[in-house]
């Protein structure tokens, strides 16, 4: 990526910077790639990253949008997303949330729970609407993934298991204010070797021939999101594989007539286009050790202190061919967990050298917080 250093100018650090070229280009190959097959619709997980330049972005290149709070369907309305478009998941939605949504009437609702789904009906029925909805379903497939963003196993809290499925679908059918529509899965995040999605592929088709025995009809199948960035090499693979991606389930997974498939793609979409830009604020000496402070902390980018997420960090001021040395980046919050990089080999650094850590465009900016009163980083999409 290039960074067009000059533009940073008396921009406020820390900030997210977004390439909106890039953006634009991932969202090209994923229409392109989505529309070899007929029936798929893709989804864009708005919890990775609601800049509202970026979502303008995304609405216009017509994905839909996968939310997973009030918050959020909030969000993609104002930013323009036709409800039509939105789906609503999530384990704990309150009354306030699924109100706001039956308002809206967005296209689905992905039901976790037997206990959710009455309550969805009888908020439908005070209000003499019926809700659209589909059932999660808990896969129990292994993502292979960090264990903190993994979902799809029976021990996860996520969905309803395949063992009770039978029984919901049932009770959904029994409701009278509920439209069943169909099912949704997901199996976790940052998935990058796929095979768990072919094992997904064969688990959906399992359980539709099951229902479809017993004269379950399903209109839409929604198989999440998850796949990958890499994190490691982000100018070699600056688009994720959607080509493999979608060909996985356009071999694997045995639609039904007129069946939609949907896809909620968050990570994949915009992680590669965004970069935390951070000031070095100072250089110092330790015992072994040197260190770059940066005035951005875990405040602004938690994923290495939460997952031990690693991010390229690279020195976008100094002189790429000059002289190197190895220091520890970190931050300048009260944890030491507010590292970004051991041992990092950056060109000799300075007082004032501005840093980029890559791959931060998404769970990036949407997951700052105000920890030791810091301000939120704002954001530049050039
Ligand atoms: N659909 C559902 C129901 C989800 O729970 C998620 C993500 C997605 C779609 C989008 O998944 P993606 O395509 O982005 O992998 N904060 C973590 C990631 C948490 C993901 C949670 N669910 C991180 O920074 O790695």
């Amino acid at each position: 990526m290039k960074f067009p250093v000059e533009q940073f100018q008396g921009v406020r650090t820390p900030f997210y910077y977004y390439d909106r070229k890039l953006l634009e280009q991932t969202l090209d190959v994923i229409n392109r790639e989505a529309a070899r097959y007929a029936g798929f619709h893709v989804h864009y997980a708005v919890k990775a990253n609601v800049d509202p330049t970026v979502l303008g972005i995304v609405n216009a290149a017509g994905l839909g949008c996968d939310c997973v709070s009030g918050g959020e369907v909030e969000v993609c309305l104002k930013a323009g997303f036709p409800a039509s478009k939105v789906v609503f998941a999530g384990v704990g939605k309150a009354d306030w949330e699924i109100n706001l949504a039956l308002d809206a009437d967005i296209a689905c609702f992905n039901v976790e729970s037997a206990p959710e789904l009455d309550v969805i009906n009888e908020l439908a029925q005070a209000k003499g609407k019926v809700a659209r909805v589909a059932l999660r379903v808990n896969p129990n497939v292994d993502a292979h993934t960090h264990h903190y963003i993994t979902t799809g196993l029976s021990e996860n809290k996520f969905g309803i298991s395949m063992d009770m499925l039978d029984m919901i679908v049932q009770h959904a059918h029994s409701l009278p204010n509920i439209s069943f529509e169909g099912l949704h899965f997901h199996i976790g995040s940052q998935i990058l070797d796929l095979q768990p999605f072919v094992d997904l592929c064969n688990t959906v088709n399992r359980l539709q021939d099951e229902l479809a025995a017993k004269g379950v009809k399903i209109r839409t199948i929604n198989v999440g999101g998850g796949l990958g960035c890499d994190y490691e090499h982000p100018d070699e693979h600056p688009i994720p594989d959607f080509a493999s991606y979608f060909k996985i389930f356009a071999e694997h997974l045995v639609l039904h007539r007129d069946q939609e498939l949907h896809f909620e793609l968050g990570r994949s979409v915009v992680c590669q286009c965004g970069a935390l830009i951070s000031r070095v604020l100072y250089v110092k000496e330790g015992v072994k050790k040197k260190f770059v402070i940066l005035d951005a902390g875990m405040s602004d980018l938690i994923r290495p202190a939460l997952y031990e997420a690693h991010h390229n960090i690279e020195n976008i001021t100094a002189p790429a061919n000059g002289p190197k040395e190895k220091y520890d980046v970190v931050g300048p919050i009260c944890e030491s967990s507010d590292t970004f990089g051991k041992d990092e080999v950056l060109p000799v650094t300075r007082r004032g050298d501005l840093v980029a850590l890559r791959s931060a465009g998404a769970y990036g900016q949407i997951m700052a917080s105000n920890y030791n009163c810091r301000r939120i980083p704002s954001s530049l999409v050039l």
